[in-house]
């Protein structure tokens, strides 16, 4: 067969988020600018992470978020970029990040838009040159454009999200996203400064054999679930966990497969956060066919009360969230 000497790159990110919103008689181009945004503090992020053994900027910066974790540099570059892009865009009128103590007001009234972010998953991966992330949710704000943002506008129930996704800085790096018609993913190529079409309608295979689970805290997690790890075993599926969410996740979107981050005996709600971890990645795996929940309630139907809300996650294929669910039962 003759060698394809010139094939072609493929579709740009930009190209199309603009032929997506002109499928949409009524859109006005913000959400799509919003994208824009997003991908834009991902390529600058994507730089810093790429550079950060040359620059001082590994390691701890120093202080702790909320949450009473370290914050490493990262973490608060991270942050301040993806703040800064949001603020200047002008669509959002309201950010809630895990590394800000309150609602942010971006001083954008006008702004239709607020967004709930991690701006840096998996921290403790930075410094070894392992996978991490950035997830968004994107929300249309409740109260009336033109006001100042109010926590209801952030404190929205996930099935509200109008688009949500995230960026894995990896092996490539790429950005995963869904405005609720499919999952789409974009790899970036470093040497043309842009993200090409590379994972069109992405569907997570209804069941697999990978399971994903910080297994060093199965002493302190319900019997239910040590069960299930035991039927895992049984099964002899194959035990993958990086210890970023989004790096594990993206490997089962892909492969099929489930991870679970429970409840333990120390942390009853477990370690992810529902408003900047959790809807994001119950939205986009919904859209790719597949399922999430916390063990007996749909992700995105629960009610959220703060900001910085944990939940339990068992995210993944359809059959196998299920069947956890089935261990669950009688919790
Ligand atoms: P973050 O770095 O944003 O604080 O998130 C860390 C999360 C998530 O990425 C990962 O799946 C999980 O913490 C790992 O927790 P363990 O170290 O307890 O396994
Ligand atoms: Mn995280
Ligand atoms: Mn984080």
């Amino acid at each position: 067969m003759q060698e394809n000497l010139a094939a072609p790159v493929g579709t740009a990110l930009d190209r199309f988020i603009h032929q997506k919103q002109e499928q949409f008689p009524f859109a006005t181009g913000e959400l799509s600018q919003l994208l824009r945004d997003i991908a834009l503090a991902g390529k600058i992020v994507n730089r810093e992470i790429n550079r950060a053994g040359l620059i001082n900027i590994t390691g701890a910066y120093g202080a702790q978020n909320i949450q009473g974790e370290e914050q490493q540099k990262l973490d608060v570059i991270a942050n301040v970029r993806f703040i800064r892009a949001l603020r200047n865009g002008g669509e959002v009128c309201g950010i809630i990040s895990e590394e800000e103590d309150e609602l942010i007001d971006t001083g954008k009234p006008e702004g239709k838009y607020v967004v709930a972010i991690d701006p840096l998953d998996g921290s403790s991966n930075i410094d070894v040159n392992v996978s991490i992330g950035t997830i968004f949710s994107v929300y249309r704000r409740v109260s009336e454009q033109g006001t100042p943002v109010e926590a209801r506008d952030v404190l929205q129930i996930g099935h509200k999200q109008v688009a949500a996704g995230y960026l894995l800085y990896g092996s490539s790096t790429m950005l995963v996203y869904t405005t609720g018609y499919g999952v789409h993913g974009f790899t970036y190529e470093p040497s043309l400064g842009e993200f090409f079409l590379s994972n069109p309608n992405m569907q997570i295979p209804a069941t697999s054999n990978i399971y994903s689970c910080n297994e060093g805290n199965a002493r302190d997690f319900p019997a239910e679930i040590t069960a299930y790890l035991d039927f895992c075993k049984d099964q002899k599926y194959s035990a993958r966990y990086i210890g970023s969410l989004v790096a594990d996740f993206h490997r089962n979107l892909l492969k099929g497969g489930i991870y679970l981050y429970p409840s333990t005996k120390k942390a009853p709600n477990g370690k992810l956060r529902l408003m900047y971890e959790c809807n994001a990645l119950a939205y986009i795996v919904e859209q790719a066919g597949g399922k999430a929940t916390d063990g007996k309630r749909r992700i995105l139907d629960i009610p959220p009360t703060e900001l910085h809300q944990r939940c339990p996650l068992y995210i993944g294929s359809t059959e196998m969230v299920e069947r956890v669910e089935g261990f669950l039962k009688n919790a």
